[in-house]
């Protein structure tokens, strides 16, 4: 039992060296979208963890295996869509993440986990109607 604790130890400290750093890329601020102020406040409190360049890392983000899970979130949310790039998509672009972002809003975002840690990110249904007004789309 001992040496299992001390293989357990050792493994937490060892995996601390594998590179799992969210990197905040420095990006041009004219390229982050652009919308009305009540929908950036909800972009920003509840998705820009995720999806932008301006992710905020608590503490416990930097402690391997937290921040393996972490990463990957990162890395996937800024790969379907980077509001801090936002502008550099194209018309076609936007207007599909547009879709996906309406139905998002209604299922799948913010992810559950993420919400578990950050109550607050959680939307209201007043706050997905404003989401969902904003990008325009209608069910499909
Ligand atoms: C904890 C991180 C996190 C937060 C916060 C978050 N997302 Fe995501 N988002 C992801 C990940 C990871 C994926 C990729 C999911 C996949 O590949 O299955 C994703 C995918 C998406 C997609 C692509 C389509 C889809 O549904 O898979 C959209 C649109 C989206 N997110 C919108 C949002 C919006 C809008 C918010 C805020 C209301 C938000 N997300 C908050 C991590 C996050």
């Amino acid at each position: 039992m001992k040496y299992v604790l001390i293989f357990i130890a050792t493994l937490l400290v060892v995996i601390q060296f594998i590179p799992s750093k969210v990197i905040n890329p420095k990006s041009d601020k004219n390229l982050e979208i652009k919308a009305p102020k009540e929908v950036m406040k909800i972009l920003k409190n509840s998705c820009y963890d995720c999806h932008s360049n301006e992710t905020n890392v608590p503490w416990y983000a930097s402690i391997a295996p937290a921040s393996f899970f972490i990463k990957r979130h990162v890395d996937l949310g800024r790969q379907w869509v980077n509001f801090s790039v936002w502008e550099s998509y194209s018309a076609k672009e936007k207007d599909k993440k547009l879709g996906e972002i309406y139905k998002s809003v209604y299922n799948a975002m913010p992810l559950p986990d993420y919400i578990k840690m950050h109550k607050n990110a959680k939307l209201t249904q007043k706050q997905k109607e404003i989401i969902r007004t904003w990008t325009g789309k209608t069910p499909y």
